[in-house]
């Protein structure tokens, strides 16, 4: 069992928000990314299982609760918040909340506000989505393979993505593209990925697939450690390495031919939890301090104790001077079940 430690710690805390919130090795949390879901019309088969068993919807924090909790989080100085799911855009009324955060992009407190999508709802979404103060959105999109794209999703349909792709572009939305790099399912697409990102000016960043739940399928036979894909494409591409961040764990190359930037997020052969300046809050109100570990405090119970805010940046601050230096992630044969139980659509990534 993840161990629960909201209520562990009773100190004096800082309600102002001022210097921010500073963890025990010296790191600023800036950014909170916010699970407002975990369901999902696709199911990727390096995120859950085929039948997945989702969160029992009575637990669910309401629109007004995570509005409260991350206008919280901004006034301790958080300036960057990404919406996840599963898929944010499958929830009911999501854009009340976008906009309602979206004051704070106008009051100049957050200077982002963002999500990450598979893009099966971006042709409905894209233009409200940038009304509301979003101006870039990370798309899931592993190949440009219809059959591929059924096998990886279990359901998706491309063109809906495609779709939304060119919604997003037509409202003035930055795209960045996320691919999963899967060995023998998509690592001989990449190239055309480079290509198809290069001429629509997209970002695109390569993931390594990271050991979170189980999920019916043995990841360690898709494994492809990302210092190797670099390799290869540099024999075909000219990649210059680039000062270029967007505050996240990927580093980016410039592709000469293209013009385009190439992300890697490398958290099995290059380990970049040193800078991480984030924390996950989940929709039923859990604070995540690190992907890679299964500890968490419990927020719900704070939120729904008082109105007034003062316990909750009590816990927060607890919670954030319990965060872990960094993740364990292992991806070998002798560790069959993956260290982290909870799938990766708990926290969105
Ligand atoms: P930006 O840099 O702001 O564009 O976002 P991002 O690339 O960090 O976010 P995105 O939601 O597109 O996530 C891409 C991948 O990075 C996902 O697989 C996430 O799980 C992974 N990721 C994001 N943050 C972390 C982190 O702190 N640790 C690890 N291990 N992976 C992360
Ligand atoms: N490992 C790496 N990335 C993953 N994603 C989902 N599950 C995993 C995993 N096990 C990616 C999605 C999405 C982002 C939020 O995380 O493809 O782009
Ligand atoms: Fe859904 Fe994203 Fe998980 Fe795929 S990776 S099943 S799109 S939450």
């Amino acid at each position: 069992m993840p161990d629960c430690f909201a209520h562990s710690h009773n100190r004096d805390h800082d309600q102002s928000g001022a210097g921010g919130m500073v963890d025990p090795f010296g790191r600023t949390v800036s950014y909170v990314r916010v699970s407002v879901t975990d369901r999902c019309d696709f199911r990727c088969v390096y995120c859950m299982p085929e039948k997945m068993t989702f969160l029992p919807k009575p637990d669910l924090l309401s629109l007004e609760e995570l509005d409260r909790l991350c206008s919280v989080f901004i006034a301790k100085g958080v300036t960057r918040l990404r919406l996840t799911g599963g898929e944010p855009l499958v929830r009911k009324n999501v854009m009340w909340l976008f906009r309602r955060l979206g004051r704070h992009i106008e009051t100049g407190a957050l200077q982002e506000l963002t999500l990450t999508t598979n893009g099966s709802r971006l042709a409905d979404f894209s233009q409200p989505l940038f009304d509301a103060g979003v101006r870039r959105v990370n798309v899931s999109l592993d190949t440009l393979d219809a059959d591929t794209f059924k096998t990886i999703t279990r359901r998706g349909d491309m063109s809906k993505v495609l779709d939304g792709l060119e919604a997003a572009r037509a409202a003035g939305l930055g795209v960045k593209i996320n691919i999963v790099a899967l060995k023998g399912v998509n690592d001989h697409e990449i190239d055309a990925m480079i290509r198809f990102c290069g001429d629509r000016g997209h970002d695109l960043t390569l993931i390594e697939t990271m050991p979170m739940g189980d999920t019916g399928t043995d990841r360690l036979d898709h494994y492809l450690p990302l210092s190797a894909v670099r390799d290869d494409l540099e024999s075909r591409w000219t990649l210059d390495n680039i000062p270029w961040r967007t505050g996240g764990p990927a580093r980016y190359v410039q592709i000469a031919e293209t013009g385009g930037r190439l992300g890697f997020i490398t958290p099995l052969t290059h380990n970049f939890c040193e800078s991480c300046n984030r924390v996950r809050l989940t929709c039923t109100g859990r604070l995540y301090l690190c992907l890679g570990q299964n500890d968490y405090a419990d927020l719900r119970e704070v939120l729904r104790g008082s109105n007034d805010d003062k316990a909750l940046h009590a816990a927060i601050d607890a919670a954030i001077g319990q965060k872990p230096k960094g993740h364990d992630f292992v991806m070998d044969r002798k560790t069959n079940t993956p260290a982290i139980t909870r799938h990766m659509n708990v926290t969105g990534g």
